[in-house]
């Protein structure tokens, strides 16, 4: 298909994304709690060069600039995070009106701008103060998340156009639980599942909260990471160690959102293991509480070979020296994103689909007269975006893509190293620069689709 015919339906929500810890800074102004982003970067030998969040792109202060930044761009769409330990310092308990403010106003200038504010609940900054406590182990956190999301929803709830309850559950529980590579830094595979239960757990009681409280017609999902596995190999075994991966990693989430259950073959092995998680009687109808939408965020594939001795799961990842990949090191696979929009359509019939999240880190430089050439993240965009017009050809409710991200920010484990964003930002100035691939998503944003 020419490009000129990449046109995307009218209405068509075209954004980008962000979240509290990677871009705000302010990381203990005006009462806003410790959160366990703020510690885990603290700790020595956790970040690259030890950076932290503290000061970020000092979006708190700056966020009235950088939604002016976003209707040069024309977004119609911004996705953000509210950091939880801004507005209850910790966890639970008495209210900081100042957190509020901040995304009281952030909210009321998108809306005067005409941008539809997406808010994420929860996007891994659990309050220091519940870690204390076991943090996402304990069940308790959930019943101090749905006070959370009832403040929060009933401060916000007139005017935020989509909700993301839990974004990536998968990352907070294995990276942060079971790999041990983000906050809070615990290594133990019966943890993180039990975290993993929690979380989504999390997720259905907030929606029946929200849904309570809010008084527009707001838009309520989840957003969930989903990678498609391939197989090393042709080989039975490869083939079964791929469909392993995807179980533990994705279907794991799918499974009880959309089916009530746990993928049978991971219950078996955990049971058997004895790391199968507590679930109380009606935990399962919970968590499949009716949403309006999946977010798919994408970045990749995997590609696995078995492993018997590797993990509990029998397998490894491998990296085809021949194919292209991101500064993460993650693989271009554009193909992907349309592989796993057609999976969770024909398989889970979500009622609409928005890709909560896409886009890469490239080495990108400011040049000597102050511009930034991405051409590595105009491809990427633009053949990710020819496969998503592709998926909505075949009639899958796609309904919008948040790119990810609006500004290069913290990149967790790898510090400010990693640039994701469409806007540079040069962090001793704070200065901010319209990459090659703003400007080309702006004319994007202008023609509903591809224009070169
Ligand atoms: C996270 C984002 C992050 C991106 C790239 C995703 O898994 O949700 O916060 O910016 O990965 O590292």
């Amino acid at each position: 298909m020419s490009e000129s015919s990449i046109i995307f339906p009218d209405g068509f929500l075209w954004g980008c994304g962000s979240s509290s810890y990677q871009i705000e800074g302010a990381y203990d102004l005006d009462g806003k709690g410790e959160s366990i982003w703020d510690r885990f970067s603290k700790t020595p030998g956790k970040t690259y060069n030890g950076e932290t969040g503290n000061s970020a792109c000092n979006h708190y202060h700056r966020y009235a600039e950088d939604i002016d930044l976003m209707v040069e761009l024309g977004l119609k769409v911004y996705r953000f995070s509210i950091s939880w330990s801004r507005v209850f310092p910790q966890g639970k308990g008495s209210l900081n009106a100042k957190g509020i403010d901040f995304y009281d106003k952030l909210i009321d200038k998108l809306l005067a701008k005409n941008i539809q504010p997406f808010a994420t609940l929860y996007h891994w900054d659990l309050p220091q103060a519940l870690q204390e406590n076991g943090g996402w182990e304990n069940r308790d956190t959930i019943k101090y998340f749905q006070d959370y999301t009832g403040e929060i929803s009933r401060q916000f709830g007139d005017r935020i156009a989509g909700w993301v309850t839990q974004s990536e559950p998968a990352v907070a529980s294995f990276l942060g639980h079971y790999q041990g590579i983000h906050a809070p830094g615990v290594k133990n595979l019966k943890a993180a599942l039990q975290v993993s239960h929690h979380l989504l757990l999390s997720h259905g009681f907030a929606v029946a909260r929200l849904r309570e409280n809010i008084k527009n017609n707001a838009e309520i999902g989840i957003s969930l990471n989903l990678t498609p596995s391939h197989p090393a190999s042709n080989s039975k075994k490869d083939r079964e160690a791929a469909e392993r991966n995807f179980a533990h990693f994705c279907g794991w989430f799918l499974e009880p959102i959309f089916n009530k259950r746990y993928p049978e073959e991971l219950e078996t092995t955990y049971q058997n293991t004895g790391l199968f998680p507590m679930i109380e009687p009606d935990d399962l109808k919970i968590i499949a509480a009716d949403i309006d939408f999946l977010g798919v965020n994408y970045y990749m594939r995997d590609i696995v070979r078995n492993a018997p001795y590797k993990s509990i799961w029998g397998l490894e990842t491998i990296k085809p020296p021949s194919a292209d990949y991101t500064a993460m090191g993650w693989e271009i696979y554009p193909d992907g994103l349309h592989e796993i929009l057609e999976f969770v359509n024909d398989c889970y019939h979500p009622k609409k689909i928005y890709i909560t999240e896409n886009g890469a880190a490239f080495r990108d430089n400011m040049s000597e007269n102050g511009e930034v050439h991405d051409p590595r993240r105009v491809s990427y965009l633009r053949s990710h975006f020819a496969q998503a017009h592709r998926a909505i050809q075949k009639g899958i409710p796609l309904a919008g893509y948040f790119v990810r991200s609006l500004l290069d920010g913290f990149e967790w484990v790898e510090g400010y190293t990693k640039r994701f964003g469409i806007i540079y930002v040069d962090y001793p100035t704070q200065k901010r620069i319209l990459k090659d691939s703003a400007h080309w998503y702006k004319k994007v944003i202008e023609h509903n689709g591809l224009t070169d």
